[in-house]
């Protein structure tokens, strides 16, 4: 056991801070760490927040952290590091410029953040001291293999003298992804395994029962977790295969050069607050061939109602925003800030009738629209023990924050309820 060891950088850092399935590779150089499994599992902690300012105490390292969408950045990895930086009290190793997010240790190595969508500042970034030796992919899922590639290509450019390492994090949440064709597939990789280990790859499987820090609560809430494909991605770190989705009439395109020709614009607005987000559907109605055209979306959780109106201004500007009715208080409140927040009418299956009406349209998502896709491809029914949808069919409410706001946003095209009940026979 090394629990009561003392690593030694410029500063002491105990052992104990670290969860022991990560403590073994706090040094591993493995060109390629792959670090996925269950939820809550401590990836994001050890990899992106403690890994990182142990190095650049060390010095000789800089890192550059990915998500494939720039602006989720400061809420999550960035948060990740800077609590480190505070709990292990290195404050005065560090500066912080906040409005650049860019962290500096004194001996001038740095930490720098980019979204994988910002190509002209992924081309360009470069550390004030020595080049980049390390790139962590955060929630890499949502990323495409062509900027994996690309990073790996930069990484590899400039000295040899050191080693360089890509870290990818994420939950395995479709067997059908290309990071399992890319990665697990050729290694013949199965659900039980938890680490693999060559000279090129490393990959540690983990879950919430390798993170001695999580509440009871949080192990109760990941252990009673009633759908299978939750259960097997988020408790267990298993990778998912999907039954019965609800959504296959869906498809990712570059919106951006179209942008201009949306005329025909719907905003709905699911409500959230602690653990669910916020979640604003915006798109573009090409209701002749009946096309959504979803060119931008926001998803954010832990905002208040002012804080929330004032983040979606500059993309509603003055058009309605149709808004979850169960919340006439905040609809109030955006509308005192300025948003033309009127609540959804819903009704009686009015979920239902809004799902049948969905699923005959095409729904084109725009490439940044991440938090769409997701829920996208697992939203689904809710099955029985012979693993078929039971009767009649009802989704499982989750993963539907951006969904439910897409109903609401449609709702006035969907109105014409029992025709499109028996279209569907
Ligand atoms: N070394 C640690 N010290 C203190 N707390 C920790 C540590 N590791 C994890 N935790 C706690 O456990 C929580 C979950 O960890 P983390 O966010 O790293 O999980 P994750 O594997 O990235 O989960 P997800 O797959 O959901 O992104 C953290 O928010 C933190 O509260
Ligand atoms: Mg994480």
């Amino acid at each position: 056991m090394i629990m009561n060891e003392v690593l030694e950088p410029t500063v002491k850092v105990h052992a104990e801070v670290f969860n022991d399935a990560y403590l073994p590779y706090l040094d591993d150089k493995t060109p390629l760490q792959i670090y996925y499994g269950g939820s809550s599992s401590g990836k994001s902690v050890f990899v992106v927040g403690q890994r990182t300012i142990w190095d650049l105490m060390n010095g000789g390292r800089n890192y550059l952290i990915c998500r494939q969408v720039g602006r989720t950045i400061r809420n999550s990895v960035y948060n990740e590091i800077l609590k480190v930086i505070s709990s292990w009290g290195v404050g005065s190793l560090f500066n912080v410029n906040k409005s650049d997010m860019v962290i500096t240790c004194s001996n001038g190595y740095q930490i720098l953040f980019v979204g994988l969508d910002d190509v002209d500042k992924l081309k360009s970034i470069t550390p004030a001291r020595g080049v980049i030796t390390d790139v962590i992919v955060e929630e890499a899922t949502e990323a495409e293999l062509a900027s994996i590639k690309q990073l790996e290509k930069r990484l590899r450019g400039g000295s040899d003298a050191i080693q360089k390492r890509i870290n990818l994090l994420f939950n395995p949440i479709l067997q059908s992804h290309w990071i399992y064709k890319e990665y697990f597939n050729s290694i013949n990789w199965t659900d039980k395994q938890t680490e693999y280990k060559s000279d090129e790859l490393l990959i540690l499987k983990t879950t919430y029962k390798d993170n001695r820090f999580l509440t009871t609560q949080d192990i109760f809430r990941l252990e009673n977790e009633k759908d299978k494909y939750y259960h097997d991605v988020y408790t267990l770190g298993n990778w998912g295969i999907l039954g019965s989705v609800i959504f296959k009439n869906w498809a990712v395109d570059d919106l951006s050069d179209v942008y201009d020709q949306f005329t025909n614009r719907k905003f709905g607005l699911d409500f959230g607050f602690a653990s669910d987000p916020a979640a604003l559907h915006c798109s573009h109605y090409d209701k002749m061939r009946k096309i959504i055209y979803a060119f931008d979306e926001f998803y954010e959780t832990g905002l208040t109602n002012p804080e929330l109106a004032a983040l979606i201004k500059p993309i509603v500007g003055n058009e309605i925003v149709i808004c979850d009715s169960a919340e006439p208080k905040s609809i109030k409140e955006l509308r005192d800030n300025k948003i033309n927040a009127v609540a959804a009418k819903k009704g009686k299956d009015s979920v239902t009738y809004g799902i049948q009406w969905l699923q005959q349209q095409t729904i084109i998502l725009d490439k940044r629209c991440i938090n769409a896709r997701n829920e996208l491809q697992t939203y689904k029914w809710k099955e029985g023990g012979d693993g078929k949808p039971v009767s009649p069919p009802r989704p499982i409410d989750k993963n539907n924050h951006w969904i439910d706001a897409t109903r609401y946003a449609y709702e006035e095209e969907g109105k014409d309820k029992p025709k499109a009940r028996s279209s569907q026979g």
